[in-house]
């Protein structure tokens, strides 16, 4: 079996709060193989984000092990962790977490930054919109767009560097039912026609139902792991929209009508 490429060993996180000692983290383990969905859920407080700070290498954990490809991040110099982020990671953050002044384009080139050869970023940085359905939005800046289109800008942003492994934390957080549709149509893309493993953090049952895998955290520590068959996201909108993305005529009235809603998934404990 090749090796996975997420394997947590009894991870620990602990945050120092005046006296106390919050252990945000409390011995948790998991195993995640290449070409994974997975959704990670838990009621707020259980750990998530600290989970996937730890698993983006934007944070290291206080006890246990973290090995990413095989490799034990808590060895690795910052350089090395910065050059993992840059080009194996792609984040998308429940708030976007855009430059409001800068285009759509240039917040998606800026993730390039890293790279020597400057004379394909802009290219790379318009297919990645291209892939996402917002060509035609490139030089809009974040406030002239929605919510949903300030989202798949920062998938957009996440995909550049063409990363294996994308980690969302509620990335439909901030997004009505039918934007959240059209972006989970979208990461559910990367993962089935890419391959691309990801790792999305959510309160939303819908949401983890386009999982293939539900990982629940309780205080810390995980407390449910189970496969599931994953629901198929359908775009709500048209393919001008979201290409690359599964579009049928029926899919607005699906969603709409909540046809696509309660499919025969099993119910994700912590939702
Ligand atoms: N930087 C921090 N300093 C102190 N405590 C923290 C910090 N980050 C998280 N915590 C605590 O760790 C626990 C888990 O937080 P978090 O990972 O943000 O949970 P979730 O994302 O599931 O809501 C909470 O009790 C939270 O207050
Ligand atoms: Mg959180």
């Amino acid at each position: 079996m090749s090796t996975p490429v997420i394997e947590l060993q009894e991870l620990r996180r602990e945050f120092r709060m005046g006296d106390e000692i919050v252990h945000a983290l409390d011995g948790a383990s998991m195993t995640i193989e290449e070409g994974e969905m997975v959704a990670i859920v838990g009621r707020s407080g259980s750990g998530k984000s600290t989970l996937m700070n730890i698993l983006g290498c934007l944070d290291t954990p206080t006890g246990g092990r973290y090995l990413l490809n095989g490799e034990d991040i808590t060895e690795l110099s910052d350089d090395r962790l910065s050059e993992i982020r840059g080009q194996y990671l792609g984040f998308v953050f429940q708030n976007y977490n855009l430059l409001p002044r800068v285009s759509a384009l240039g917040n998606v080139e800026l993730a390039l930054h890293y790279r020597s050869r400057r004379k394909n970023k802009r290219a790379l940085a318009m297919e990645a919109l291209d892939r996402v359905g917002l060509a035609h939005r490139a030089n809009h800046r974040p406030p002239e767009l929605s919510g949903g289109e300030q989202q798949r800008v920062g998938i957009a942003r996440a995909l550049v560097s063409d990363p294996r492994l994308i980690l969302a934390d509620e990335p439909t957080g901030n997004l009505d039912s039918r934007s959240s549709e059209l972006i989970m149509a979208t990461i559910q893309s990367l993962n089935r026609e890419d391959g691309r493993t990801m790792v999305i953090v959510t309160h939303d049952h819908e949401v983890a139902s386009a999982a293939n895998r539900i990982i629940s955290l309780e205080d810390g520590r995980v407390v449910d792991d189970r496969r599931i068959e994953a629901r198929t996201v359908v775009s709500p909108v048209g393919p001008h929209s979201a290409p690359g993305v599964a579009t049928s005529p029926l899919s607005p009235k699906a969603v709409d009508g909540g046809a696509v809603r309660g499919v025969t998934t099993p119910d994700p404990q912590g939702l």
